[in-house]
């Protein structure tokens, strides 16, 4: 076909083209297309196994993307200012659009076709990115320092196949724009190292607990004791062992229907309000108690003034008001820790003055955990060597065995660099401790006619 002769001056919308910036958008543009696509495919074949690679290819190469695809219009934009000021274009050479050459042609087609495929590559980032950005490997191991703690004790937890997301963020848009916002802030807190150390308990925002909690439990099905064994050693050379079995009224509803016991608290029937004086919700300065009938009951602290109740955090009692640490769960004590260690087996009874020795070992001040392993592994060999030769000549393989579990033990619980130590975090479940229940089972918190919220050693539990 004979092409026309081309016409001199080029009209204005064909030339608004040449302009850089809208040349660097569509190389950005191409450039990070090809490069998720890469991401993409070695992500598929299960070769991305590092969350920093992750952050690279489902949220910077698609951000680079889309960058790339808002530089176009402003590019076309800045051009278009420049010629009402009557300019000459940005860029002087440029092919016409001509479709009667095959080369044009080829070009506007491709720009047909890849329209689509771009809107589909964004979307199929968006949707990788958020599920990325949902995932254990990206809440726990990207700021990997600030998140260790959480992660490390997590992976030994009844939760640890729970995402972190699911009891940190709710569902639905809100929650998505809400947590990606306080995200950016940590993110430049990390970047800035202006985060606090160790991460501030409790958490305000965290998502309503009952909602989370009652996809998988359901109080109001449980019932009956729930019996555990709390196993104690002494300091001495033969770590003498005491038990103390408790049956705790677990409770959730009785035959006749009616809550009871522990999981009373959460029945539907009730519905209890109080106001903690401090930011870690340990001191509770009032409690309101709303029953089925409406009856209201209000329960205060003694000596607490009208001015300190203003002040407080006024807040629902629910699940994590008691299961405050239901994931990334730390040993509430070392002497609790090493109790359980020695209950469980992880630590051979039959070495002299283990549960002593080993106590001193886990709560000495290290500057990091290196340097606990070190420290904790030439503690208990020294004292072997030196006070049992012949326990060390005899059982050397059991004292190797103590310095392994001991060394475990402080790396699920202590963690110098974000300063978690020992009993940092409060475990309200029980009383020993942290005050727990008896921040409000005190006897004390009483109404204005004397009816108190009760400590009876009976009221929670039987012991033997
Ligand atoms: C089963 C629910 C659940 C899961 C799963 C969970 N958390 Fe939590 N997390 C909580 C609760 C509840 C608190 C608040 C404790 C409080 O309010 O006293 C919390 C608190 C935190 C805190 C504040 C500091 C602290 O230790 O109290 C951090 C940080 C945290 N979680 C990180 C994580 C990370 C990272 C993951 C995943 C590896 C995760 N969480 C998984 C329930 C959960
Ligand atoms: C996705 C399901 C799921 C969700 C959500 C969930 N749990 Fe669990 N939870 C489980 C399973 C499964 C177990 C049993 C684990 C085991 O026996 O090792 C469990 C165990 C427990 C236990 C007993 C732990 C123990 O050490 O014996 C408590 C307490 C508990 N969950 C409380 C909670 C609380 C509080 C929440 C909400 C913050 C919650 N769970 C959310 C599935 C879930
Ligand atoms: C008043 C404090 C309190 C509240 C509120 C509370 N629990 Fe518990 N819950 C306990 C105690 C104490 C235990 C027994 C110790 C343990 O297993 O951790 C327990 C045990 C459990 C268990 C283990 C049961 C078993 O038989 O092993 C689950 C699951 C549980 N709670 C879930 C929940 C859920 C879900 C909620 C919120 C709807 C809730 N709890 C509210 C105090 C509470
Ligand atoms: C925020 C305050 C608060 C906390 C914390 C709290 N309780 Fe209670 N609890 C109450 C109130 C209020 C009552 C009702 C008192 C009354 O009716 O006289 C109650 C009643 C009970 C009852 C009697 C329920 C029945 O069958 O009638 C049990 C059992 C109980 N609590 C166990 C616990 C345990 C275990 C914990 C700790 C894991 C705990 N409570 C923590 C406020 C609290
Ligand atoms: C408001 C409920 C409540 C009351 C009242 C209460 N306890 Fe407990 N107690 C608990 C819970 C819950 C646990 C279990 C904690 C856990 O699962 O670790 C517990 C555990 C214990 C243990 C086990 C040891 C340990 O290391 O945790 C002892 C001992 C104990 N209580 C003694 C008492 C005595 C003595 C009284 C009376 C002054 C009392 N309790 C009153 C809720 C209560």
């Amino acid at each position: 076909m004979d092409t026309p002769p081309p016409t001199t001056g080029a009209p204005r919308a064909q030339s608004l083209f040449r302009n850089p910036v809208v040349i660097a958008g569509a190389l950005i543009t191409t450039i990070s297309a090809l490069l998720f696509f890469v991401g993409f495919f070695v992500d598929l074949f299960g070769l991305h196994t590092n969350p920093y690679l992750g952050i690279v290819f489902f949220i910077a190469i698609p951000s680079a993307f889309i960058v790339g695809l808002l530089l176009i219009p402003i590019g076309l934009w800045l051009e278009r200012r420049r010629r009402h000021q009557g300019l000459p274009p940005s860029l002087r050479e440029w092919p016409r659009l001509d479709l009667n050459r095959d080369r044009v042609r080829t070009i506007v087609f491709a720009v047909l076709v890849l329209t689509p495929a771009n809107l589909m590559i964004v979307g199929m980032a968006s949707y990788k990115g958020v599920e990325y950005m949902d995932s254990v490997g990206f809440c726990g191991q990207v700021c990997h320092e600030v998140m260790e703690p959480e992660f490390v004790a997590y992976q030994f937890g009844p939760h640890a196949r729970v995402k972190c997301v699911d009891c940190h963020i709710g569902p639905g848009a809100d929650w998505f724009v809400k947590s990606k916002l306080s995200g950016a802030r940590q993110v430049v807190a990390v970047l800035l190292a202006s985060h606090p150390r160790p991460i501030p308990t409790p958490v305000h925002d965290l998502r309503p607990a009952r909602e989370t909690c009652e996809q998988c439990h359901w109080p109001a099905k449980f019932h009956g004791d729930k019996v555990e064994m709390f196993r104690e050693y002494a300091d001495d050379e033969a770590n003498t062992e005491s038990v103390t079995t408790v049956r705790l009224r677990i409770g959730g509803i009785d035959m006749a229907g009616n809550p009871r016991g522990i999981h009373w608290h959460v029945a539907e029937e009730n519905a209890i309000e109080y106001i903690a004086l401090d930011a870690a919700r340990q001191e509770i300065g009032y409690v309101r108690l709303v029953e089925a009938d409406g009856e209201v009951t209000e329960f205060r602290a003694p000596g607490v003034t009208d001015a300190q109740l203003a002040a407080g955090e006024r807040r629902g009692m629910d699940c994590v008001d008691c299961h405050n640490r239901p994931s990334h769960t730390f040993a509430r004590s070392a002497e609790r820790a090493i109790n359980e260690l020695l209950g469980a087996g992880g630590v051979p009874l039959t070495l002299p003055f283990v549960r002593r020795e080993g106590l001193q070992a886990i709560t000495g001040e290290y500057g990091s955990q290196d340097e606990a392993f070190a420290a904790i592994g030439a503690r208990l060999r020294g004292f072997y060597q030196a006070e049992y030769p012949e326990v060390w000549a005899g059982q050397q393989a059991d004292v190797e065995r103590a310095v392994l579990s001991l060394n475990d033990l402080y790396r699920r619980n202590v963690f110098p660099s974000m300063k978690v130590t020992w009993g940092l975090h409060p475990d309200n479940r029980g009383h020993m401790e942290f005050p727990g229940c008896f921040r409000c089972h005190t006897d004390e918190h009483a109404t204005k006619d004397g009816r108190v919220i009760r400590q009876d050693c009976d009221l929670c539990h039987d012991i033997e």
